[in-house]
């Protein structure tokens, strides 16, 4: 059996958890930042590094606890060494590096996408996971929009992605503009409840490589309807400050459109994908997998199973660094004390 404590920073979660086989979640703990950026309407890259090294130690020692082991029982300590916030991946890279070396253990980096990637893999049935390749992933978080194809473990293709905003960004930043808070994909998604998704017409953005996506075109139409409301308003509408919302702004019904445009343009070009490369399944990951619209969409549009992990599991975790370390650890891929952070670090 193979033990991995996991370590993930990369934003506003510090997280920490024990992995067996890159399947069972011995323990999985997550100290959100979210009530403190809150405040800021997004992640303070400062705030966020300061308060992982505030909550880092509590959260290894917790996720431990849980698991009911000490590191006489572990055989790996994985991190995410990107992509992410400069700052806050530090603060794990660094926890992880001190603990390797004092424990004598092996260090494996691991890069974040390739842990939303492997959430997929984790066990929280009766059942162990089995997936049958090919796959497709989608790949939908707050920096991120990719459609990978994957032809065995840690063969990744990437067939597209987003051109300017990610699918994630996208909720955020028209969150703010409808003054609905942060973060904005669930804040949009409760709004858009009873809203009328063809009340507005919103754009489609059209990409030249078939695989791509682009995002930044919904919110510059968001922010223009939000404008025309605003007319009363002195100062012009600032895509940078929350928008105090006029009153008669109809929010369910942009909510609704904006959640459909953005659903509609992932379902659309997943299912090109998955019947154009034959795969077996198609697998979601990242914060936006959590959307409810996305699942079902998804489920109903699609030739192949799609599966995607449960809502703890979407949004950033420390076990996915873990199922995903798993790999690392039986093909031998190990770090050494020289690991550095990659911020913009990308899948392939
Ligand atoms: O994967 P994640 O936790 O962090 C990154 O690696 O970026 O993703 C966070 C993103 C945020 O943009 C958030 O608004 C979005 O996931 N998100 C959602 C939902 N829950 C989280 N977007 C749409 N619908 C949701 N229910
Ligand atoms: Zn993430």
């Amino acid at each position: 059996m193979t033990t991995i404590l996991a370590i993930e920073t990369s934003c506003d979660e510090t997280a920490a958890a024990v992995i067996e086989n890159g399947q069972i979640i011995k323990s999985n703990i997550v100290a959100s930042q979210i009530e403190i950026h809150r405040r800021y309407g997004g992640v303070f890259p400062e705030v966020a590094s300061r308060q992982h090294i505030l909550a880092i130690d509590t959260v290894i020692r917790d996720a431990m606890a849980q698991a009911n082991t000490d590191f006489s029982a572990v055989d790996a300590v994985a991190v995410t060494r990107g992509p992410g916030l400069v700052g806050s991946l530090l603060v794990g890279v660094n926890a992880a590096k001190g603990l390797a070396l004092a424990q004598n253990l092996p260090l494996i980096g691991v890069n974040h996408l390739e842990g939303h990637l492997y959430s997929n893999w984790l066990q929280t049935g009766s059942k162990p996971v089995e997936v049958v390749f090919p796959v497709l992933v989608l790949i939908v978080s707050g920096g991120h929009t990719e459609l990978v194809l994957m032809r065995g473990h840690g063969d990744y293709e990437i067939l597209g992605r987003t051109i300017d905003d990610a699918a994630g960004e996208a909720f955020d930043k028209v969150a703010r503009l409808l003054g609905l808070g942060y973060p904005g994909g669930p804040a949009v998604q409760k709004a858009a409840v009873g809203g009328d998704p063809t009340a507005f017409n919103l754009p489609r953005a059209t990409t030249k490589r078939p695989y791509d996506f682009s995002f930044s075109g919904l919110k510059t139409a968001v922010l223009r309807l939000v404008q025309r409301y605003q007319k009363s308003l002195k100062r012009p509408a600032d895509a940078a400050k929350p928008a105090p919302a006029a009153d008669n702004l109809p929010v369910a019904d942009i909510a609704a459109g904006v959640q459909w445009a953005i659903v509609d343009a992932l379902v659309q070009k997943t299912a090109t994908a998955a019947e154009s490369f034959g795969v077996k399944e198609v697998l979601l990951a990242g914060g936006v997998s959590a959307n409810g619209l996305l699942r079902e969409q998804m489920s109903a549009r699609l030739g192949v199973p799609v599966r995607y992990p449960p809502i703890f599991l979407c949004t950033d975790n420390a076990a996915m660094i873990g199922a995903a370390a798993y790999r690392h650890f039986l093909r031998g891929e190990f770090s050494d004390f020289g690991l550095d952070v990659t911020p913009n670090l990308r899948l392939r």
